[in-house]
């Protein structure tokens, strides 16, 4: 069986574009697209508010359950920028093809400015939260690619020649 038969699954920071590399490259190999925040909103509504009303340890429980469902299909599943912070869900994805979408940060900050991360709009720091994460999305990658200032075509054509190699 070749990588690219199972489950494959994009880690990497906030704004990274999990979600538009997921969906291009989920068409190119003719699987289905999961999106763990959308499965989220989808159920439970808007990110911020689950922050807002119940907190982040609640949304990371939401996370797992989401995860842990879409692993079950041999899908493109992209995963929110904080998924490699449970253990649980490291251990889950070690056992996966994980895709780690990394990025130099240069292009990021501004995309997210006007956006409604709640982490950021908390006033965290987006190369801070990243810094903390890169070791754990280091431990779990399958493969790595680094998107930095590279049109999404190519970032999924390098996806797709990694999981075929
Ligand atoms: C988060 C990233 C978000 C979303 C939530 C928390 C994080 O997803 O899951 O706001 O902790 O990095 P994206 O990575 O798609 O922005």
């Amino acid at each position: 069986m070749t990588r690219r038969a199972g489950v494959v699954v994009l880690v990497g920071p906030m704004g990274v574009g999990k979600t538009t590399i997921g969906r291009k490259l989920a068409k190119q190999l003719d699987k289905d697209f999961i999106d763990t925040d959308a499965s989220i909103v989808a159920k439970h509504g808007e990110i911020s508010k689950i922050f807002a009303d119940m907190g982040e340890a609640h949304f990371r429980h939401l996370e797992e359950v989401a995860l842990s469902e879409a692993l079950r299909t041999p899908a493109v599943v992209a995963t929110g920028g904080g998924v490699v912070l449970s253990e649980k869900n490291r251990k889950r994805l070690k056992r996966s093809t994980v895709v780690y979408l990394a990025t130099d940060g240069r292009h990021i900050k501004s995309r997210l400015k006007h956006g409604t991360r709640p982490l950021l709009a908390a006033g965290n720091d987006w190369s801070d939260i990243y810094e903390l994460r890169k070791p754990l999305y280091r431990q779990i990658a399958t493969i790595t690619v680094d998107t930095s200032s590279k049109p999404l075509k190519s970032i999924v054509a390098e996806i797709i020649t990694a999981l075929e190699s």
